[in-house]
C-alpha cells in the first residue's frame, strides 16, 4: 500500500522509516529537504538534546524515543547520534517528585541539595545523548532513498494537492508551521530560538529550566557546541539580536560554572543561529482525519517525541488503511 507524507523534517522522515518498515511504499513531498539551511524549517537548527521532558505527557512517546536514539546511537555513530553525561537543573520545582522518566534514563542520580549551585532548587545527572542534524537528516535521508522512498521537492497549497503528486489517498501530514495553512489550524504558533555554535572542548550536556532557559549541547564530529537559548512564541524576527549573544555567554558559563572556558564572541562564534520551533496552542496534534494522519505541534521537543510520533503514525496509517480496504 502506498502512503504520501508532507514534510521533511524529522517527524516526516522516522514515520518515512517506520512506515517502510512496516512494508507501505513511501512518497516524500516537502517544500525544504536535508541539506536546505533556510530558516523556513526547524529540524537542521535544533540543538539537539534528548532530553525527556517532565510536565508534557507523552512519556510512552517519550519512552519509545529515547530507547530508540539510543540503540542507535550504539549501532551506527555515523548517524551523528552521541551517548553524552546530562545534567538538568531546574529552579521552579522542589524536588524530583515530576520526573517520571528517572526509571527510563541509565544512571540517573539526584545531586544533593548542598551541591547545588546558586538558585538551583532540583539538579540531576543521567546517561543521554545529543545528536548533529547536520549529519542525522542526511542518514535519515540515505537509509530511506535506500528502501526506494522518493523525495520531491514543492510548496504545496493544500493536502489534496499532496495526494495528487503522490497519487495516494492516504497522507502523513507533518509540515510543521506548514499546518497553519495546509490544516487551516489558527493554533500553529512559531516560537522562536536563538543559539550560537561555539568553538568549545566541553563535552556534557547541561541545563537549566524554570526562570529561564539555558543550555549547552556538545555537538558530535565538531569542536564545538549549541549554546543558548530563549523561547518566544509568536516572535517572526529573523535578524539575530546581539544583545542576547552576551546574555547567552553569561548564563552559559554560570551554568557551566566557567568550565565551558573563555569564549570570544568576535572569534568563537562560528554560526548565530536564528529559527522557530513549530508550536501548537494547547499541544501537538497526533490523530487521523479521514484519510489523513496529522503529525505536527512538536514545538521544542520535536525530536524528543519523534520516533515515539513515528511509530503511532504508523499505527494510524495501519488503521485508515484496514478501514479503506485496499
Ligand atoms: C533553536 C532550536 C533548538 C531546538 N532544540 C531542540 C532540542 O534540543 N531537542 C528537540 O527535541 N527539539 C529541539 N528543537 C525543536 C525541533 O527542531 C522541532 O520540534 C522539530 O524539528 C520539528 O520537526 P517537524 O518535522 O515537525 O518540522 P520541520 O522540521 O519544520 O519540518 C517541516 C517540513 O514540512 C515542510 N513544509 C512546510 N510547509 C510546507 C508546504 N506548504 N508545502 C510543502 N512542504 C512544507 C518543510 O519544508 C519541512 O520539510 C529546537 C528548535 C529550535 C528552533
Ligand atoms: C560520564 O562520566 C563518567 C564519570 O562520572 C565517566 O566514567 C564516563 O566515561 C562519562 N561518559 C561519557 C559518555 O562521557
Amino acid at each position: 500500500m502506498e502512503v504520501g507524507i508532507i514534510g521533511s523534517g524529522v517527524i516526516g522522515l522516522l514515520s518515512a522509516l517506520t512506515l517502510t518498515d512496516a512494508g507501505y511504499k513511501v512518497t516524500i513531498v516537502a517544500r525544504d529537504l536535508p541539506g536546505d539551511e533556510t530558516q523556513d524549517w526547524a529540524s537542521p537548527w535544533a540543538g539537539v538534546s534528548i532530553y525527556p521532558h517532565p510536565d508534557v505527557g507523552g512519556h510512552d512517546l517519550q519512552t519509545e524515543n529515547f530507547k530508540y536514539y539510543w540503540a542507535l546511537a550504539h549501532r551506527d555513530p555515523t548517524s551523528g547520534v552521541q551517548i553524552v553525561n546530562a545534567t538538568e537543573y531546574y529552579d521552579d520545582r522542589e524536588d524530583d517528585s515530576t520526573i517520571w522518566y528517572k526509571t527510563v534514563v541509565p544512571r540517573y542520580r539526584l545531586i544533593s541539595k548542598e551541591n547545588l549551585p546558586r538558585g538551583v532548587k532540583l539538579g540531576f545527572t543521567y546517561t543521554s545523548m545529543t545528536i548533529n542534524p547536520t549529519f542525522f537528516l542526511p542518514w535519515v535521508q540515505r537509509q530511506l532513498e535506500a528502501r526506494g522512498v522518493k523525495f520531491i521537492r514543492k510548496t504545496l497549497n493544500s493536502i489534496e494537492e499532496a495526494q495528487k503528486i503522490t497519487g495516494t489517498k492516504l497522507i502523513v501530514h507533518a509540515s510543521g508551521l506548514g499546518a497553519f495553512t495546509l490544516a487551516n489550524d489558527k493554533n500553529v504558533e512559531g516560537i522562536r530560538g536563538q543559539t550560537m555554535f561555539v568553538k568549545t572542548g566541553f563535552e556534557e550536556l547541561k541545563m537549566h529550566q524554570g526562570s529561564h532557559y539555558t543550555y549547552v549541547i556538545p555537538r558530535m564530529f565538531t569542536n564545538g557546541a549549541i549554546i543558548g537559548g530563549v523561547s518566544q512564541p509568536g516572535s517572526t524576527d529573523r535578524s539575530v539580536d546581539i544583545d542576547l549573544r552576551s546574555d547567552i555567554l553569561q548564563r552559559v558559563k554560570t551554568l557551566t560554572n566557567g568550565e565551558i572556558g573563555d569564549i570570544d564572541l568576535e572569534k568563537d562564534v562560528q554560526k548565530d543561529i536564528v529559527a522557530f520551533r513549530p508550536g501548537r496552542k494547547g499541544g501537538y496534534r497526533l490523530e487521523t482525519d479521514g484519510s489523513t494522519v496529522h503529525a505536527y505541534g512538536f514545538a521544542g521537543l520535536g525530536y524528543i517525541f519523534s520516533y515515539g510520533v513515528a511509530l503511532k503514525v504508523q499505527a494510524l496509517v495501519d488503521s485508515i488503511g484496514g478501514g479503506m480496504r485496499l
